[in-house]
């Protein structure tokens, strides 16, 4: 985007020329991405928003979304997305928790081949970072991108946190029926930026898993449970790629420095242990992480404990 603010104020036939360029590069960026069928709406799409900003002065300084497949990137920008996206009405919003009307896009237009991809990574720009699998992306959880409209924004996620004040928008992940595809409160990631296929977070970080010695059953389906809600927010052992919360691993683990069922209310209601108005952790509960599984997680923060220098991790 920063290349188009300059010319902001410059004349229109010079915006009409750039987005001519954009539209060549969206050509050969959507043979790869959007498919056949997409590549002409991509380059009519374009010449749209070419008259929409000539027609309404819109602001051409709009949010973008990184689309990465393939080692090819594409950047897509609001009014781009929104002449590719229909009405939806999602029941049960993960993020304001009530029934919500949106502006979006199916992932399968913006992934036409995201089942082929065994995880795609959705990063916010807050640091939550949600690896979600192609699988699900394509499956009966019907997944959409929502686009916050310049003309009708959305609402702050808690007006109570002074950290989450701001909306869900520009880019926020919904789903359509997200019991049927058992995705989780953490696959919803909201003020997404980035939409990038990658490999899973596993393969990039062999050390999430505990050393072959811990490895008990528990403890790897533990593993499992860890990396659908927590690594959102958290690195484990110096690894992952969540920026919000600390480390559960390094320098100590909190299995080192919590009392067992102090841990397990923390996971189930942070605020049940300790309060305070800027927390950012929710809580997980039973439907989210059954009793077995919660087992499980401590079983794997435990064995974790004891993997602390596995691959030369050194505690600091
Ligand atoms: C949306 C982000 C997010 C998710 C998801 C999340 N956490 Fe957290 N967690 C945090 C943040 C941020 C903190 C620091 C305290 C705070 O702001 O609430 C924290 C704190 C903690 C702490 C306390 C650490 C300390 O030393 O004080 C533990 C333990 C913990 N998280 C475990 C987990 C586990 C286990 C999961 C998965 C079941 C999880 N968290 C999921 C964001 C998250």
């Amino acid at each position: 985007m920063h290349r188009l603010c300059g010319y902001a104020s410059t004349e229109k036939g010079f915006i009409r020329a750039w987005l001519q360029r954009l539209a060549s590069g969206m050509a050969l960026a959507s043979t790869l991405l959007l498919g056949q069928t997409v590549v002409a709406a991509g380059i009519d799409g374009v010449s749209v928003t070419a008259s929409l900003l000539e027609q309404t002065g819109a602001s051409i300084d709009e949010p973008r979304l990184e689309v990465t497949a393939g080692g090819k990137t594409l950047s897509l920008s609001r009014s781009e997305l929104l002449l590719r996206s229909q009405v939806i009405t999602v029941q049960k919003d993960s993020a304001y928790q009530r029934t919500m009307q949106y502006r979006a896009v199916p992932i399968s237009v913006l992934l036409p081949s995201a089942a082929d991809h065994a995880s795609v990574q959705f990063v916010a720009s807050d640091g939550f970072v949600a690896n979600i699998a192609g699988q699900d992306l394509a499956g009966v959880g019907q997944a959409y991108l929502a686009i916050e409209e310049l003309a009708h924004p959305w609402p702050p996620i808690d007006a109570n946190n002074p950290h989450k004040t701001a909306s869900a928008g520009p880019f926020y992940l919904v789903w359509l029926d997200p019991v049927a595809g058992k995705i989780s409160n953490e696959q919803w990631p909201y003020q997404v930026a980035k939409i990038r296929v990658e490999q899973p977070l596993l393969q990039r970080y062999p050390r999430l898993a505990p050393a072959q010695i811990n490895a008990s059953a528990p403890a790897m389906r533990g593993l499992q449970v860890f990396l659908k809600n927590c690594a959102v927010c958290h690195k484990m052992n110096g690894a992952g790629d969540a920026e919000i919360g600390p480390d559960l691993n390094l320098p100590y683990n909190p299995t080192q420095y919590f009392q067992t069922e102090f841990l397990r209310k923390l996971i189930r209601q942070p605020s049940a242990v300790r309060t305070w108005k800027t927390s950012l952790m929710p809580g997980f509960d039973v439907k989210t992480i059954s009793n077995a599984e919660l087992d499980d997680l401590l079983s794997y923060l435990k064995a974790m404990a004891k993997s602390q220098k596995h691959e030369s991790v050194k505690r600091q």
